[in-house]
């Protein structure tokens, strides 16, 4: 099945297989997408993935995460990003654009600005985001945010995009309000699971307005929080405790995936966990080294991130190595049986996400009913003719992915591709792939040699 050919709404995907959002720094410090982002998306599309979903562009003018990610705050950006759209349509695939807003957890700034500590409420969180503790929204600055998404939305479709997602996982801003163990709002944007789902809803009814009924729109969203993961401290404990410890649940998600629906969300894209990066999210190891060159580059910018810094810096790795590894292991297509129950409750497209390489398990996962499509980053990274792999009958490539979460905890940092050195003969070889991953086209570079 992963060769035939899907439809959502009119959207026509010539296979099974989606590139899933990578985010990097290819883009200007004010947002806007450069060449190297344009050619970052391109090799997919030349490598013939049958749709590719975008980093999640920022709908905030302030708040991009992590800096040098594109934003969509402006009609300035528009033109820009709608290149690289150009690009990847001199090929059959199709372009999705994936908007977000990383309200009170933003991952990192140049400076510290009171707009990256913006959520649904007042809280701690030890993991994610550099603020000690983020602020709650007025409901001026809730209005505000749903008609960014909005503008946003409107943008996406005047970039050529053939279709919207919006993020509601990833512990970004939505999944902030969703969240029974952050949000402890007492409006009309708190407190019951109806309440919390209030936000996403406000966003996608303006969204509507501003892109039109016949302009596909999907929602990544997040299939069971466990909130416990990773090893996380957020305070304060909010009652019920079940809540505060679990987050959603299945059973919450499938009530809002219903919902989604009558909404008239067109497909859904499922995830799991909560928080970038998390292990229900990432399935794979925990990268320490990369990770502690993240938290050291923005312990400059609160006590929180300082304090953060310094106990990894301070306690020896053969402790901190088992403590950080608490819930990192890898499982394959792990959120695939969870996407089945979304299909049955809503009988919505439905694209998984998280731990898929292998072909027969991508295969029996298609064929099982399990999901209409599967969209992968880790492996696409590692080896961008994956399809092409699957194609000649290979079940996996020579040096698969493995796992090892180095990708997406370097992001933050240094140019997008695959660290794993392990996969590589020399460090040179690896840094050779990763540069290749933004250097300029194939017809360009034919034409200078
Ligand atoms: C380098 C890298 C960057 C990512 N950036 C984003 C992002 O901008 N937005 C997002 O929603 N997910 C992002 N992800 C998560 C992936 O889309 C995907 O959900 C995750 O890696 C699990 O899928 P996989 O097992 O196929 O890698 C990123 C992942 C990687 C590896």
């Amino acid at each position: 099945m992963i060769f035939e050919p899907f439809k959502i709404k009119n959207l026509n995907f010539k296979n099974r297989i989606l590139r899933s959002s990578i985010g990097g720094r290819t883009s200007y410090y004010d947002g806007t997408v450069s060449s190297a982002f344009k050619n970052f998306e391109k090799r997919f599309a030349q490598n013939d993935v049958a749709g590719i979903i975008s980093a999640t562009i920022s709908v905030h003018d302030k708040r991009t995460s992590p800096m040098e990610y594109p934003k969509l705050s402006d009609d300035r950006f528009v033109k820009p990003l709608s290149e690289a759209i150009k690009a990847v349509h001199t090929y059959d695939c199709r372009y999705i654009i994936q908007i977000g807003d990383t309200g009170g957890i933003t991952h990192t700034s140049l400076f510290k600005q009171k707009e990256d500590s913006m959520a649904c409420s007042n809280f701690f969180d030890f993991a994610y985001g550099y603020h000690t503790r983020t602020h709650e929204m007025t409901l001026e600055e809730i209005e505000e945010t749903i008609n960014n998404f909005a503008e946003a939305g409107r943008r996406v479709r005047e970039a050529g995009a053939d279709g919207l997602e919006i993020t509601a996982s990833k512990g970004y801003i939505i999944h902030q309000f969703l969240n029974p163990g952050v949000n402890a709002r007492k409006d009309k944007y708190g407190g019951s699971v109806d309440k919390r789902f209030q936000f996403l809803e406000d966003i996608i009814l303006e969204t509507k307005k501003k892109v039109g009924n016949d302009f596909p729109i999907g929602i990544r969203l997040s299939s069971a929080d466990y909130n416990y993961l990773p090893l996380n401290i957020r305070l304060p404990i909010r009652f019920p405790l079940k809540g505060w410890y679990f987050g959603n649940t299945i059973k919450e998600y499938l009530y809002y995936a219903k919902k989604l629906k009558a909404l008239g969300i067109d497909y859904l894209h499922i995830d799991m966990g909560y928080g970038f990066i998390n292990p229900k999210g990432n399935p794979g190891d925990f990268p320490l080294h990369e990770m502690k060159m993240f938290y050291n580059s923005n312990r400059h910018l609160s006590g929180k991130a300082w304090i953060r810094a310094s106990l990894l810096n301070i306690i020896p790795e053969f402790i901190l190595n088992p403590i950080m590894n608490i819930g990192w292991k890898y499982v394959p297509g792990i959120s695939a049986d969870y996407s089945k129950l979304f299909k049955e409750e809503t009988g919505l497209p439905v694209i998984a996400n998280g731990g898929f390489q292998e072909r027969d398990f991508i295969e029996q996962t298609l064929q099982s009913g399990k999901a209409d499509m599967v969209a992968m980053a880790r492996p696409l990274l590692a080896n961008v003719n994956l399809v092409d792999i699957f194609r000649q009958g290979k079940n996996l490539p020579d040096k698969p992915c493995t796992h090892c979460n180095r990708c997406p905890a370097r992001t933050p940092l240094s140019p997008l591709g695959c660290y794993d050195l392990s996969r590589f003969n020399s460090q040179d070889e690896m840094e050779e792939q990763i540069m290749e991953w933004s250097a300029g086209s194939d017809e360009r570079l034919s034409q200078n040699s």
